[in-house]
């Protein structure tokens, strides 16, 4: 593998991160986060690309151009975890390392966000760590990307 990009996605409603029921999801806003998250992959040799969008196509189709040119990705899929085979056949579609990232323990939330039709595809998951869950990811497919 000779790429050194990591995928980052985002998925529905996380654009409003900072506001959004912050004693949920906290107060660190998307754009703090992506920072954070492209420094620490920079520290492991990789630099990252940043999507979010709150339209399934546009997740799936940021997913698909990963094949081209990233060697891993993270990602929360926000609400779509709950509901979408789509975004999970994506995944496995392009054959590369996933994380899926949840800033809230969902399995201690409401039962219809206990299921996710991406964990079921993804390599990791990390639920209820806040932001650290994303510096994790990319700790993980760093070390996994470099061994
Ligand atoms: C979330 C959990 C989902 O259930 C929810 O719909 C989100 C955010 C999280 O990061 O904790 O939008 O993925």
């Amino acid at each position: 593998m000779t790429e050194r990009r990591l995928l980052l996605v985002n998925g529905p409603n996380l654009n409003l991160l900072g506001t959004r029921e912050p004693e949920i999801y906290g107060s660190t806003t998307l754009a703090e986060i992506e920072q954070q998250v492209a420094e620490s992959a920079a520290e492991q040799g990789f630099d990252v690309r940043a999507v979010q969008s709150n339209h399934e196509g546009v997740l799936i189709d940021a997913i698909h151009a990963a094949r081209a040119d990233c060697a891993g990705i993270i990602i929360n899929p926000g609400a779509y975890s709950h509901t979408s085979v789509a975004i999970a056949d994506a995944l496995t579609g392009v054959e590369l390392p996933v994380v899926e990232v949840h800033l809230s323990n969902i399995h201690r939330r409401e039962t219809f966000r206990h299921h996710s039709y991406v964990s079921a595809v993804a390599d990791v998951v990390i639920a209820g760590a806040g932001p650290s869950g994303y510096q994790f990811a990319v700790r993980h497919l760093a070390g996994r990307l470099s061994s």
